[in-house]
C-alpha cells in the first residue's frame, strides 16, 4: 500500500549568500528563512504531492516546536504522520547557505534524528505494508537496514545513498534500487576498490552489485541502468535558483510513480521533471512542486 519513506526530518535554517563563504571568511547573508528539510522528511513531501500513492514517514521529532511545525507541514502535504517517533532530544537542524547561483552548502545537526536508533512495533507494520519503501543515509544505518528488512516480498527498496557512506554487506544485499549522485556514485565504488573517481567506472561496479541504479546527473539528467540496459533521461533545461532538497524530490517522486505501477525509466523522467521545477524555487520542501504542476511540465 503505497509508500514508506524511513528517513530524517530537518527544519531548516537558510541564509541567501553571495557566495559560499570560505575559511575565516564573514559575510553578510542577503536574506534568512526557515522551512522544512531533512532527506526523509522531504522525500516524504514529494512521494505525497506526486499525488495517488498513499505516503507514511517514519522518523524521529523533538517535543519542541521544530518539532511540531514540521509534523504540521508533513500532514498538510498529505502525508501519515501517525507513527513519527518523539524523541527527548530536540528536533534536527540543517544550516544551510545558498548562493546566488543556486549551490549550496549544508551542516546537520542530528538531534532527534541521531536519537532514532530502533524501530517501533508499529513502525515495523507500516514498513511491512509499503509497495516502495524509501531510505537514505541521515539517520542511524542500523534503522535502515532493519526497515529494509521488514519490507514485504514484493516491496521494492529504494535507497538514495545520501549523504555519502559505505554500506554493509547485508545492506547491498537488501537493495533494489540504489539511487546516488555523482559524487556519491564514485565515494562508494571507491569504498568497493575502485582505482580513481571515474563515472563510468564507477557506475559499472555498482551495477554489479544492485539489479537496479539511477545516477542524477544535475542539469545533465540523470542515468537508468536495469537489466543491462543503460537509459539516459534528459533533464529539463531551467535556472536553479535553489538546489536544497531537488535530489529529495527527485527520489520521492520516483517512489511514488513506482508505487503506481511506472517502469524505472518512466519513474525517473517524472523525478526528473519535478526536480526541475524544484530547484526554481527556494526551500527544500517548500520548493516540492505538485502533481498537477509537474504534469504540465512533462
Ligand atoms: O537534501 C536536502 C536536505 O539535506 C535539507 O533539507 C537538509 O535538511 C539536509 O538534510
Ligand atoms: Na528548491
Amino acid at each position: 500500500m503505497g509508500v514508506v519513506v524511513v528517513g530524517s526530518a530537518n527544519m531548516d535554517v537558510v541564509t541567501r549568500v553571495p557566495r559560499i563563504p570560505g575559511p575565516g571568511e564573514t559575510l553578510l547573508a542577503l536574506s534568512f528563512a526557515r522551512g522544512g528539510g531533512g532527506k526523509g522528511a522531504n522525500q516524504a513531501v514529494a512521494a505525497a504531492r506526486a499525488g495517488g500513492a498513499q505516503t507514511v514517514f517514519v522518523g524521529a521529532l523533538g517535543r519542541d516546536a521544530d518539532g511540531d511545525a514540521l509534523r504540521e507541514g508533513l500532514a498538510d502535504a498529505g502525508v501519515d504522520t501517525g507513527v513519527i517517533s518523539v524523541s527527548d532530544a530536540p528536533t534536527g537542524t540543517a544550516l544551510i547557505s545558498v548562493a546566488e547561483d543556486g549551490e549550496n552548502a549544508i551542516v546537520v545537526v542530528g538531534g532527534a534524528n541521531a536519537d532514532f536508533t530502533e524501530l517501533s512495533g508499529e513502525q515495523r507494520e507500516r514498513v511491512g505494508q509499503a509497495d516502495v519503501l524509501l531510505a537514505q543515509l541521515e539517520i542511524a544505518p542500523e534503522v535502515v537496514l532493519a526497515a529494509a528488512q521488514a519490507r514485504s516480498e514484493g516491496a521494492t527498496f529504494v535507497l538514495n545513498a545520501a549523504p555519502s557512506a559505505p554500506l554493509s554487506e547485508q545492506m547491498w544485499a537488501e537493495v533494489d534500487v540504489l539511487v546516488v549522485n555523482e559524487h556519491e556514485a564514485a565515494d562508494l565504488a571507491e569504498s568497493l576498490g575502485a582505482p580513481d573517481r571515474d563515472l563510468d567506472a564507477a557506475v559499472d561496479r555498482l551495477a554489479e552489485r544492485v539489479s537496479a541504479l539511477v545516477v542524477t546527473l544535475g542539469g545533465k539528467g540523470c542515468l537508468v541502468l536495469q537489466d543491462r540496459r543503460r537509459t539516459q533521461v534528459p533533464a529539463v533545461r531551467v535556472t536553479p535558483v535553489d538546489t536544497t532538497g531537488a535530489g529529495d524530490t527527485f527520489v520521492g517522486v520516483l517512489g511514488a510513480r513506482l508505487a503506481l505501477g511506472d517502469d524505472l525509466v518512466e519513474a525517473a523522467r517524472w523525478g526528473s521533471v519535478a526536480a526541475a521545477l524544484a530547484v526554481q524555487r527556494p526551500g527544500a520542501q517548500d520548493g516540492v512542486p505538485h502533481a498537477d504542476e509537474v504534469r504540465a511540465a512533462r
